[in-house]
């Protein structure tokens, strides 16, 4: 039913019951599952879980709050974990000037580094992009890319325009079911549905009615709610159509 387009399954949060939770999600009608890597360890993690399970897939990549500590030889290694079968997409990778964990500077030489090795890999991309939109869009543009996801996209209605135009989907999530949300939900209103995946993000972005507890992707069905209202349309033709389209961004060569 649901394709999960953006998870962390590795994370610390789900070591007391992670395989319990993602075989639950599975039973309750996720049919797959893309791990977002964030460094080196979770990106090897995810790739292991993709291995224990069929539906499972990995992203692997140096999310921007992780950039300062990456070396030179991680790009290399990086490149061979992307030669795995399980690996389906470069990520997280971007630009994070809202909490500046790591300086700008460091994050946008590892963020341009990471758009090449894509290329190098041909695997689409998944980008992260917090108070940073127009820098990351431009960065995005001159490294020649063409394929991938802005997760959790959080910009403007004619980014994201701009951003399909370039080949891009848009990453929908929890936000958009936020009473304040306002701006996601213009979005969601304001681009066509063939270009919108569905993600949690899990565990961080709980969407209601659940905000306050921990993420996993059977929340995705509250977000597919959301995106139904805005749109019109049955909740089992969002599933649908944004499984067509996370399996053209990550299963077609
Ligand atoms: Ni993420």
């Amino acid at each position: 039913m649901y394709f999960e387009s953006h998870a962390h399954y590795d994370d610390k949060r789900f070591d007391d019951d992670r395989y319990e939770t993602i075989e639950r999600v599975y039973a309750n009608g996720v049919d797959y599952i893309v791990n977002s890597g964030s460094d080196m360890n979770s990106s090897e993690f995810g790739i292991e879980l993709s291995h224990k399970y069929p539906f499972f897939y990995a992203a692997v990549g140096i999310h921007p709050h992780e950039t300062k500590d990456i070396k030179q030889e991680d790009m290399l290694k990086l490149l061979a974990m992307s030669k795995d079968e399980k690996v389906v997409a470069i990520g997280e990778i971007g630009l994070d000037y809202y909490y500046d964990l790591s300086p700008r500077d460091i994050q946008r030489k590892w963020f341009e580094k990471q758009l090449d090795l894509s290329i190098e890999a041909k695997l689409p991309v998944i980008i992260h992009s917090r108070d940073a939109a127009g820098e990351c869009f431009d960065i995005i543009k001159n490294s020649g890319v063409r394929k991938g996801v802005i997760h959790s996209y959080s910009g403007s209605v004619e980014m994201a325009l701009d951003y399909i135009e370039m080949g891009f989907y848009i990453g929908v999530g929890g936000i958009v079911t936020f009473k304040n949300a306002k701006k996601p939900a213009n979005v969601v209103k304001s681009i066509p549905i063939s270009k919108i995946l569905i993600e949690t993000d899990s565990p961080y972005l709980t969407p209601e009615p659940n905000r306050g507890v921990r993420n996993d992707s059977q929340n995705l069905k509250y977000i597919v709610e959301k995106i139904a209202q805005i749109k019109q349309i049955e909740p089992e033709k969002v599933a649908e159509i944004t499984m067509v389209n996370a399996k053209e961004l990550f299963f077609e060569k």
